[in-house]
């Protein structure tokens, strides 16, 4: 069983006081720390950009896990990539306009974690052709766009076949979840073979960081 990490999603951090809940939330035992890129094309919704990673990237070193839900991620790699980016996600749909092969060749050769996603309605067989070039698959539990939305049960079924893959290949990919992951839906994520857990309202909107943590965890 691999060891379970929780990254919190910065999206539902408190952006007039980032610093103070980047630290709060690294005492608090965070693994990674989580970062949506929303470029209102790709997502109907606009978040942040490379300076914004920059600016986190000197209050923590924790890993900084790059979410791109952008057009042209390959356009936009070098910029988050100088930014210090530790691991870089990209979408698999054709509307995110991109080679996929040839971004994620572009990710491993600048020595960052290569992450590729599916959305809810993408089914599975358009990832399996990359497996094997990627350290990470995350299966987005929730259309992307927008925190706090209600999670998916259905897409276990997804993470059960990635599980599958991982036993069947050596077992070193992450499988992450991502969008209305609570201690309960991270509990059935992790049974069925997730092992990394983002997280934005049910870290960022409860009143103890570190029990948040930990029940996701379900220390
Ligand atoms: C949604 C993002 C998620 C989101 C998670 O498009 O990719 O990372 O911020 O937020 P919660 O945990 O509130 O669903
Ligand atoms: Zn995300």
């Amino acid at each position: 069983m691999p060891h379970i990490l929780v990254a919190p999603s910065i999206l539902a951090a408190d952006f007039s006081n980032l610093e103070a809940d980047i630290h709060r939330v690294e005492e608090a035992g965070a693994d990674w720390l989580h970062l949506d890129i929303m470029d209102g094309h790709f997502v109907d919704n606009i978040s942040f950009g490379p300076a914004l990673v920059a600016a986190v990237r000197k209050q923590t070193k924790l890993p900084l896990d790059v979410h791109l839900m952008i057009e042209r991620p390959d356009h936009f790699l070098p910029r988050f990539l100088e930014a210090g980016a530790n691991s870089i996600t990209v979408h698999v749909e054709s509307e995110s306009r991109h080679e996929v092969p040839k971004t994620l060749a572009a990710i491993r050769a600048a020595g960052c974690g290569v992450g590729l996603t599916l959305n809810p309605a993408t089914p599975f067989d358009a990832i399996a052709p990359f497996l094997d070039a990627i350290d990470l698959l995350l299966i987005m539990t929730v259309h992307p766009g927008f925190g706090g939305q209600a999670f998916r049960p259905e897409m276990m079924e997804k993470v059960r076949r990635a599980k599958e893959w991982r036993d069947a290949h050596g077992g070193k990919l992450n499988i992450e979840v991502d969008g209305g992951i609570n201690a309960e839906t991270a509990r059935l994520s992790i049974e069925n073979g997730a092992n990394i857990l983002v997280a934005g309202t049910s870290i960022f909107r409860a009143p103890d960081y570190a029990k948040a943590i930990r029940d996701l965890r379900g220390e």
